[in-house]
């Protein structure tokens, strides 16, 4: 056998046993590259006689396309190779049933939040919103509680690192500094309703440190604690779906309001384990609430000689523990999807006062 078929056989039988583009290239440089064993016998026509090379030409010529050829083949071969590998990997197997995803349910903050604005939306309250993280001015000083007020002590605040100049944020302690955002942005008449995130350091199985308040402001010309009575006593015979309720007043102190009421609803509580609002012998604490008091106006840019208001809040998860019997406030946050599907709500059940809110 001739040097040129053993070489030919050689580099032919490299390509067949690369098994990928790295080794093909390899392979390729070794034949044809510049110092290519097929480079090398081609440059050698050019030493020789017009008849040798006559001869010799057509043959490397021909060599050096064959070993072309061979190597654009595996090359091909070896990149069909690649896709049918990755198209393996990626098969779906669409004949399989469906993962069972765990399912939740609608939470009873969520459930309770979707009823109180459909409640009050009804009785003409807009929804107002304000940030977790507040101005220590917005969550205290514009409510009457200027930095060394007592009542700061009785909010067990959480406070944010302070800023460059000095101020601090705090993450707010109730939903009070809402009615400040309101006041300074919009011109009386002002109803609103403002839901939302509280936070204090405090922790047991009616308190966590998170927690959910709804506040309630109104100011307009002529506004007074009847008013508010009303609309308290409206939105419980809603919330808790009863025909006829009772709410008393006992005077209190929050030093944004002046005179200052808490409210409490009577209900029955002698059967274990259950709750009827209306009738009964107990009380149950509401709302605190009150009129708005007159410097908290004139912080907020409002006439106190035009205008008064008054204001309410309490607390959410407190509405929903009471309205729906969960006696431990831990779990609402604890993503249990036990207890979730045992006092969650479905999706599409939306709360409205003509299909009900609780169905
Ligand atoms: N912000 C008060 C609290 O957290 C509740 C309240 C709201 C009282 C509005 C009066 C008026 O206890």
């Amino acid at each position: 056998m001739s040097d040129i078929q053993t070489l030919e056989r050689e580099i032919l039988a490299a390509i067949s046993a690369a098994r990928d583009e790295a080794a093909l290239e390899a392979v390729r440089v070794a034949a044809l590259g510049k110092k290519g064993a097929i480079s090398e016998l081609l440059k050698t026509l050019g030493g020789m006689s017009a008849d040798e090379r006559k001869e010799k030409g057509p043959t490397f010529n021909s060599l050096r396309d064959r070993i072309a050829d061979a190597l654009a083949a595996r090359k091909a071969a070896l990149a069909d190779d690649a896709l049918s590998a990755k198209l393996a990997t990626e098969r779906v197997d669409v004949t399989l049933p469906a993962r069972p995803e765990p399912r939740g349910t609608i939470h009873p903050v969520s459930q309770v939040l979707d009823e109180m604005t459909a409640i009050f939306a009804d009785l003409g309250f807009a929804i107002a919103e304000g940030p977790d993280v507040e101005y220590d001015d917005y969550n205290f000083t514009k409510l009457n509680i200027p930095p060394d007020h007592p009542a700061r002590q009785m909010h067990d605040t959480f406070y944010v690192a302070p800023q460059a100049d000095g101020s601090r944020h705090v993450l707010r302690t109730h939903t009070s500094p809402v009615q400040v955002r309101t006041m300074l942005s919009q011109k009386p008449p002002i109803r609103i309703i403002s839901p939302g995130r509280t936070y204090r350091v405090d922790s047991d199985a009616t308190h966590s440190a998170m927690f959910h308040q709804f506040e309630g402001l109104v100011i307009d010309e002529v506004t007074h604690l009847g008013n508010l009575k009303w609309v308290l006593e409206e939105f419980c015979k809603a919330f808790f779906e009863v025909d006829q309720v009772e709410i008393r007043a006992r005077p209190s102190f929050f030093p944004f309001t002046e005179p200052s009421v808490e409210w409490d609803l009577r209900c029955d509580r002698s059967a274990p384990g259950k709750i009827v609002f209306g009738t009964g012998n107990d009380w149950l604490e509401l709302a605190g609430s009150g009129m708005v008091h007159p410097r908290v106006l004139e912080m907020c840019g409002i006439d106190p000689e035009k205008y008064q208001g008054f204001a309410f809040g309490g607390g959410l998860d407190r509405l929903a523990m009471l309205k729906y019997g969960i006696p431990d406030i831990r779990p609402f946050f604890e993503s249990d999807l036990r207890w979730l599907r045992h006092y969650g709500f479905a999706a599409l059940d939306i709360p409205t006062l003509d299909g009900g809110l609780s169905r």
